[in-house]
């Protein structure tokens, strides 16, 4: 009823007689009424003027499951929505829904996140209100190998929605964080729950810097805000965000890891680049990088020619 409300509202260019809304959703006045308070509460700016009716005047800020679903053009991204205004991660709840068995396209998403974490045990900021953050089930038919594919498709399906929306000179340093002249303004985790050769599904969370403002981003990181020099609707580039990762998701099912790598190619930030590749179990090692292969992983070459196939770790531009 809530959505029904709120779309007639939408829909109404000027103020709806209180008694016409409750005849055409089938309410009776006071549970109209109910609703407008929930509404109201939920942070809708709703008029009410005596012989006029009420008037909807504006829309929170709010990364509603239903106001991001509007007009969301998806297949499966995003069906199954779960909003939190406040959680500890919203990786931990999509783990806890996939183990359940919710399918593939399932979200989780919060306004804030007390507990929020990156890649190699960093903290995730996540001021309220501010970012997206939100965790992706997906279930790929591949081997476990494979898995740093779903990485990089992620942050060109990242990258393609942030683009719908502003033309901004994005690239992707591998595996996955999306640049802005050398600061980063999102980020990808990924998750796996795997056996020795299936994927029972991945968690794909991503947390991107839209409205935040520089003091609340760690130095080496940026926001479209402070980008753009202008507040960003979130809800628009959400939508965007989903609909070209369901695109790219898709494309990688259909016709495998091509599509994928070309994208991957065309917005890299580190291919021909001399770079300090620090490994989490082993010593670090200085070269260029050449590309990646067929499984994600980045390809180096160190001064005497040595090729070195990077999987995991962390990586520094030297020049
Ligand atoms: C990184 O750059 O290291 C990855 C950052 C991933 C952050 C997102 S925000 C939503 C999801 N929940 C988390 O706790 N982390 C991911």
């Amino acid at each position: 009823m809530r959505v029904e409300i709120i779309n007639f509202f939408k829909k109404s260019e000027s103020y709806v007689s209180g008694e016409e809304l409750a005849q055409k959703l089938g309410l009776t006045r006071q549970a109209l009424w109910k609703h407008i308070q929930e509404l109201k509460s939920l942070g809708y700016e709703i008029l009410a003027v005596p012989h006029l009716g009420y008037r909807l005047e504006a829309v929170p800020d709010r990364l509603y499951s239903w106001e991001v679903k509007e007009d969301l053009s998806t297949e499966f991204i995003g069906k199954k929505f779960f909003y939190y205004e406040k959680v500890d991660s919203t990786m931990d709840i999509a783990w806890e829904l996939a183990k359940k068995g919710l399918p593939e396209g399932s979200l989780v998403c919060a306004e804030y996140q007390t507990q929020g974490r990156g890649r190699l045990r960093r903290k995730w900021v996540s001021p309220r209100f501010k970012g997206i953050y939100f965790s992706l089930i997906l279930r790929p038919e591949i081997s476990p190998f494979k898995i740093g594919l779903i990485s990089l498709l992620s942050a060109v399906g990242l990258v393609n929605g942030i683009k719908r929306e502003l033309e901004l000179p994005l690239s992707i340093k591998w595996p996955n964080d999306i640049l802005i002249e050398d600061k980063k303004v999102a980020g990808i985790l990924t998750e796996l729950d795997a056996e020795k050769d299936r994927v029972n599904f991945v968690i794909v969370g991503c947390g991107l810097n839209i409205n935040t403002s520089k003091r609340e981003l760690p130095e080496n990181a940026t926001s479209l805000y402070l980008l753009a020099g202008r507040k960003i609707e979130r809800v628009r580039i959400f939508r965007y965000i989903l609909q070209e990762l369901e695109k790219i998701y898709l494309t990688f099912k259909r016709r495998g890891e091509g599509t994928i790598i070309d994208n991957w190619r065309r917005l890299s930030y580190l291919c021909g680049k001399r770079v300090k590749v620090i490994f989490p179990d082993k010593e670090s090692i200085e070269a260029r990088v050449l590309d990646i292969d067929s499984d994600g992983a980045l390809l180096v070459r160190n001064s005497e020619g040595i090729i070195t196939r990077v999987l995991a770790g962390d990586i520094e531009k030297l020049s």
